[in-house]
């Protein structure tokens, strides 16, 4: 038996030197090296090999995000469990960029560095962290550190879950009917939903057009979640103010693509968060170990939810 190891090389190098470290009897294969594929019990990917028939005797497949929707569940057979990425790195990554995005748009950052690189100085009055309302789409294993920390600057937050959540010091909203609501009072949006048939398009002109006159948003999800023409048509009549977007879709988004030249949105290429390298395999190892000792493991996709 073996992992298959399937995505960023150098993240893989170092996974291999754990595994060899804590399960020298667990071979690791580092893609497109897979040796025999038979002998291939795990796979951890950030996509998948177009043939998984190919590996048949394979009993789980870990994705190496935190999302999974580049893996394609409808080309994964119904069996197998898909386990999705949940470890320490990936979750304090994601608290440091909501924080920093907040606080750029909280403290009008896009419109400053325009202002003073088109050679003003121009000055608006001081928003203090008390009126700016923030609220997370998502309030799952990325959004709740993030709110814990931006507590510390004083904002009233609320989150926006599919289930009933209780998050203390966070105005929690659930399902349909009470996005309205949620929507009403958000002078920052954060987007930290997984991408799925209910969440794709979300942020549309529907949604901006609940939200408080120039609010800002935050896309640290999934391009998919976002109706590009209409961030640009709500940015450019001034109903929002700035948007900060960490994913496109396409990645990266073509030259000359509108995102890229608008003056009220800024682009990071899919940085917002990263996969640990050593935490990562460990908590792999860790989820190994329970499936071979027939324990639950920690992260396992529900295939009908899509998350
Ligand atoms: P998670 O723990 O599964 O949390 C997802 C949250 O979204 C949950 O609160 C869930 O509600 C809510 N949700 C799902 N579908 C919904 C719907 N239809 N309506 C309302 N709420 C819904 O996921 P996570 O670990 O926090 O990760 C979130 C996403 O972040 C990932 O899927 C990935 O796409 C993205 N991500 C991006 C980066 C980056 O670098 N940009 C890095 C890592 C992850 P319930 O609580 O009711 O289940
Ligand atoms: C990154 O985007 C992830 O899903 O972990």
């Amino acid at each position: 038996m073996a992992i298959l190891y399937k995505s960023e090389a150098r993240r893989g190098a170092e996974w291999a030197r754990v595994f060899a470290e804590k399960r020298p009897d667990l071979p690791f294969r580092l893609w497109p090296e897979t040796g025999d594929p038979t002998a291939i019990r795990y796979m951890a990917v950030w996509v998948p090999p177009d043939d998984l028939a190919a590996f048949p005797n394979l009993e789980v497949l870990f994705s190496i995000g935190a999302g999974v929707d580049q893996l394609d569940l409808s080309r994964v057979p119904d069996h197998l469990p898909v386990v999705r990425m949940i470890e320490p790195a990936l979750a304090s990554g994601m608290a440091e960029y909501v924080v920093w995005s907040v606080l750029s748009l909280h403290r009008r950052m896009p419109f400053y560095l325009r202002e003073t690189r088109g050679g003003g100085w121009g000055q608006q009055p001081l928003r203090e962290a008390e009126s700016c309302r923030v609220g997370v789409m998502g309030l799952g294993v990325l959004a709740q550190p993030a709110l814990e920390r931006l507590a510390a600057f004083g904002y009233p937050l609320s989150g926006w879950s599919r289930s009933r959540r209780t998050v203390p010091g966070v105005t929690c909203y659930a399902g349909a009917a009470e996005l309205p609501a949620f929507l009403a009072g958000c002078d920052v949006l954060v987007c930290l939903l997984p991408l799925t048939e209910e969440t794709r398009g979300m942020l549309n002109a529907d949604l901006f057009a609940q939200l408080p006159q120039g609010a800002g948003v935050v896309n640290a999800a999934r391009g998919g979640h976002l109706v590009q023409a209409d961030l640009i048509a709500a940015l450019d009549a001034g109903r929002l103010s700035a948007a900060i977007l960490d994913v496109t879709d396409p990645e990266p988004p073509p030259g000359g693509d509108a995102l890229r030249a608008h003056p009220q949105v800024w682009l990071t290429p899919h940085i917002a968060s990263m996969t640990g390298w050593r935490s990562a395999a460990e908590v792999v190892l860790a989820n190994i170990a329970r499936h071979e000792s027939g324990r639950p493991m920690d992260g396992v996709v529900d295939r009908a939810r899509g998350y």
